[in-house]
């Protein structure tokens, strides 16, 4: 039998059986590698040890020693070792530390044989050209070395690119700003004048994000939406063909590429018109689907945010309609908190942010009340001490359902603190001033005058004059001044609405 030439020595570390023997499979029977595995990390400092390798495959995910550590032992034995990481799909930034803590590339599961080999070829022909001596003719020696720079700062490039594009886009919530976002970096990535989103709907790519002049609802059939959707990859239409924007003849080069959720186009980025006046690169094409395989998964974590937090924002309001329907006499109380709040927080001029946080943590304030017993809540008489100890353990309460859900930090504050009053008489913590948050602050005003006007089953509502001279005596010992006077400023402080939900 004739014996294969062999290309170089590989490692591969997988604890995963089915992927080392697939692994090795490839790079043993189509790129002629001689192959030896390990089952985990330690398993493979052992093997490096001991024997002669030109590269290792190790998978990111191992038990015992991950992936990162065991990339740093090669390095603290070999420091030149070149060390290809395997990893999920979904973990590129890994990769991209993976790189920054020397390794030399990285392949994604699931990884085509052409990818492993090709990886390997050049690693094994970097390190051949590394290891000239200094017998090779000079020019050619400082030629290829060139080369490898090059191709070295190529590759830094695109993880710089790939980074910025994560923090960048990491740091959007909103959809509109994640749309316009992806065209302006996209333009600016393959420094093109005419860049542009469109999401598939009925048929239609509907443009929501552009940059030059592009039409903002193109019909998909018969265009080269189409065969992106179809095929599920990029299309590159060349000069003359007709351009799916305006149905005229194109003057440059129109990339398009898909943006997939669960393997379904959802969504198309266009670039065209390279300010170079070039077409795109191999290079270029691979990046393009890179970064909108990148922007699909920024937007397919915020639609699942978004899923998530409108059902939790549900469970908690029907959690107050429940506390509300214990307690006939409280009906609408939440609703109405928030809503002066929010006014007085109009007249204070507070930001966005702020009103966000006191319109739903107004109408959270009470959800502690759910562990108050009923004959406690909603008993028609004086509370004895022991009961009023009880009640007073809502703010608490409220605080702790809240607490490990994550999503509500300033509005846990309305929950906790609006019982505390400004010179530190208050409950539970009883601080004082500005120790308690200033949205706190607000909804104690609020809370009380609404107390104040409603009837309770065992006395009427004293009247808004009335409510309005306590809160005036209050200030500075109950409530802070300056928030009684914004709420005197109020449609309904001045006595203009009373909101009777
Ligand atoms: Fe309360």
């Amino acid at each position: 039998m004739e014996m294969k030439k062999e290309r170089g020595r590989v490692l591969i570390v997988d604890d995963d059986p089915l992927m080392r023997g697939l692994l090795s499979d490839m790079l043993y029977n189509v790129g002629s590698y001689k192959t030896d595995v390990a089952v985990d990390g330690f398993d493979g400092i052992g093997k490096i040890k001991n024997n002669e390798y030109d590269i290792v495959f190790a998978d990111m995910s191992m038990p015992r020693l991950n992936g990162m550590d065991f990339l740093k032992e090669i390095k603290k034995i070999n420091s030149s070792m070149p060390v290809v990481i395997i990893t999920g799909i979904s973990s590129v930034d890994m990769a991209v530390n993976a790189m920054k803590e020397g390794a030399q590339d990285f392949i994604t599961k699931p990884f085509r044989i052409d990818t492993v080999i090709s990886i390997a070829d050049r690693i094994t022909g970097e390190r051949k050209l590394l290891n000239l001596n200094k017998i090779a003719v000079k020019d050619d020696y400082e030629a290829s070395v060139g080369k490898l720079k090059a191709e070295l700062s190529k590759k830094l490039q695109e993880i710089g690119i790939f980074q910025s594009i994560s923090t960048e886009l990491d740091g959007l919530c909103d959809n509109k700003e994640i749309f316009e976002s992806i065209v302006a970096m996209a333009s600016k990535l393959f420094a093109v004048k005419e860049a542009s989103f469109g999401a598939i709907e009925n048929g239609h790519l509907k443009i929501k994000g552009t940059i030059g002049t592009m039409a903002k609802d193109i019909s998909i059939a018969n265009s080269i939406f189409e065969n992106v959707i179809k095929k599920k990859t990029f299309c590159l239409a060349s000069l003359g063909e007709i351009s799916p924007h305006n149905g005229s003849l194109l003057t440059s080069p129109f990339l398009s590429v898909p943006l997939t959720i669960n393997n379904e186009v959802f969504g198309i980025l266009n670039l065209s018109n390279k300010a170079d006046g070039t077409t795109f690169t191999d290079d270029e094409i691979r990046l393009a689907l890179t970064f909108a395989e990148k922007a699909a998964m920024r937007i397919e974590n915020n639609a699942l945010y978004e899923v998530f937090y409108a059902n939790l924002m549900n469970t908690l309001k029907s959690l107050v309609i429940s506390i509300e329907a214990r307690d006939p006499y409280t009906k609408h109380h939440s609703e109405r908190v928030s809503l002066y709040s929010l006014q007085i927080a109009d007249v204070m001029n507070l930001g966005a942010e702020d009103k966000d946080a006191i319109r739903f943590g107004g109408y959270l304030h009470d959800i502690g009340k759910i562990g108050v017993r009923d004959t406690v809540l909603v008993k028609p008489g004086m509370l004895t001490p022991e009961e009023t100890t009880e009640i007073r353990l809502h703010p608490v309460i409220g605080y702790n359902i809240l607490e490990p859900l994550k999503f509500f930090p300033d509005e846990m504050d309305i929950v906790r603190y609006h019982h505390e009053k400004f010179d530190g008489s208050g409950y539970p913590d009883g601080l004082a001033g500005d120790d308690i948050p200033l949205i706190a602050r607000i909804a104690a005003v609020a809370d009380t005058y609404d107390a104040m006007t409603s009837s309770r089953p065992y006395r009427n509502s004293i009247g808004h004059d009335i409510a309005i001279k306590e809160l005036k005596t209050g200030s500075s010992s109950q409530f802070e001044g300056e928030i009684v006077l914004a709420f005197l400023q109020t449609p309904v402080g001045k006595g203009e609405e009373r909101l009777l939900l």
